[in-house]
């Protein structure tokens, strides 16, 4: 049997890799526990690791699992911000699920748009203690609205579909624009300065840490609607605040936030919540917090089990690893994937 070792498992997430592994030569250990450099001795005896977005995988972490023998990461996610693969790469293979299900992350980015507007959050706390009044509860219309999205990837553009079932104007941004897509792209400014929604579909990197600060949001439209579904840091969570009080921005709908990783996914109902920012966005009226949810459902727990184990047995036969990355894909020939099926 080949073992891997599993950290951060949820209830959630056993039964479809326990569903697809059975009748294979692959077994897996499941930690309750993040993997960090404190925790990676966990997987001794193990040829992989299986990790989510807020597992930490740093150079440190990654010499200690190579020490050990451990020759794959597989991700069970399809960002990979958290996973350096400078240090990986000729070390350990890295593999992802580069798409499980856009559908679950573009839908819940307009339910939460939806719930947000037409103020469902509060309707439905009102309505339990009989309390019928409908006053603060007026929205607007989206038909008609302008939405600017931010990143065309395989998210970004069926978000773009949902909302031009909804009749809105769609503007875009995005350094690689899709060919033959019909989307009308704009410049980053000109999409802050036109939009009365703006939604992040893009991966955090050096280019777009922070796109939401304090100047990109001097150039908003007054009450303008932020949807993150994509990464926390995408966001300066204080000028963010700022830009609320201010009343620039119309509310915030937040699926991530910078500082989620040691307090999403788990109950912390009773802690006092420590981190300030985070208790001060959560009492703020107009924004409306889910705790990195928007993957979560059905047919993409299925999704992420089912490819996470063809990309460990594409691994183990030794075939070409077709969802493997490292530092240099697409950068330079370095990287082998194109001549030898692997990276490395
Ligand atoms: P994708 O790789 O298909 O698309 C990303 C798009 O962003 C690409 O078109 C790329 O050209 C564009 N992009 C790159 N740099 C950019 C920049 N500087 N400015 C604007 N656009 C830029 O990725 P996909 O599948 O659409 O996912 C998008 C993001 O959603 C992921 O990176 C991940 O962070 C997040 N995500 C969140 C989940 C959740 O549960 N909340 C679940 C899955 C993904």
């Amino acid at each position: 049997m080949h073992k891997f070792a599993f950290f951060d498992t949820k209830p959630y997430d056993r039964p479809g890799f326990e569903k697809y592994s059975e009748g294979t030569d692959i077994e897996f250990k499941f930690f309750e526990t993040k993997l960090d450099e404190d925790t990676a001795g966990l997987a001794e005896g193990c040829e992989g690791v299986v990790v989510f977005v807020n597992d930490t995988v740093n150079a440190a972490v990654i010499d200690k699992l190579y020490s050990m023998g451990i020759r794959l990461i597989a991700l069970r996610c399809a960002g990979f911000n958290n996973v350096d693969t400078r240090a990986a790469f000729e070390k350990i293979h890295i593999v992802r699920v580069p798409a499980y299900s856009p559908y679950a992350v573009a839908e819940h980015a307009m339910a939460m748009l939806l719930c947000s507007l037409r103020r469902i959050h509060k309707a439905y706390n009102r309505t339990r203690e009989f309390n019928f009044s409908l006053n603060g509860f007026t929205g607007f219309d989206l038909h008609g609205k302008t939405v600017g999205v931010i990143g065309t990837g395989k998210i970004g553009r069926v978000f773009i579909d949902i909302c031009r079932g909804f009749g809105m104007k769609v503007i875009a941004y995005d350094p690689y624009p899709a060919k033959d897509s019909g989307i009308d792209y704009v410049s980053l400014d000109e999409l802050f300065a036109s939009a009365d929604i703006i939604s992040l579909h893009c991966p955090l990197t050096k280019e777009t840490e922070y796109i939401i600060n304090k100047d990109s949001i001097k150039l908003m439209k007054k009450g303008v609607f932020i949807i993150n579904t994509s990464r926390g840091q995408l966001i300066d969570t204080d000028d963010l605040i700022e830009g609320i009080k201010n009343k620039i921005i119309g509310a915030a709908c937040l699926d991530v936030y910078e500082e989620e990783s040691n307090i999403f996914f788990e109950d912390n109902s009773g802690h006092i919540m420590q981190d300030d920012t985070l208790a001060r966005l959560i009492s703020m009226p107009n924004v409306i917090l889910t705790s990195h949810q928007a993957f979560l459902t059905s047919d993409a727990l299925e999704n992420i089990a089912k490819i996470t184990i063809e990309n460990i047995q594409a691994f183990l036969n030794g075939n070409e690893i077709k969802n493997e990355l490292c530092y240099h894909c697409g950068k330079s020939d370095i990287c082998k994937k194109e001549r030898a099926g692997k990276c490395f």
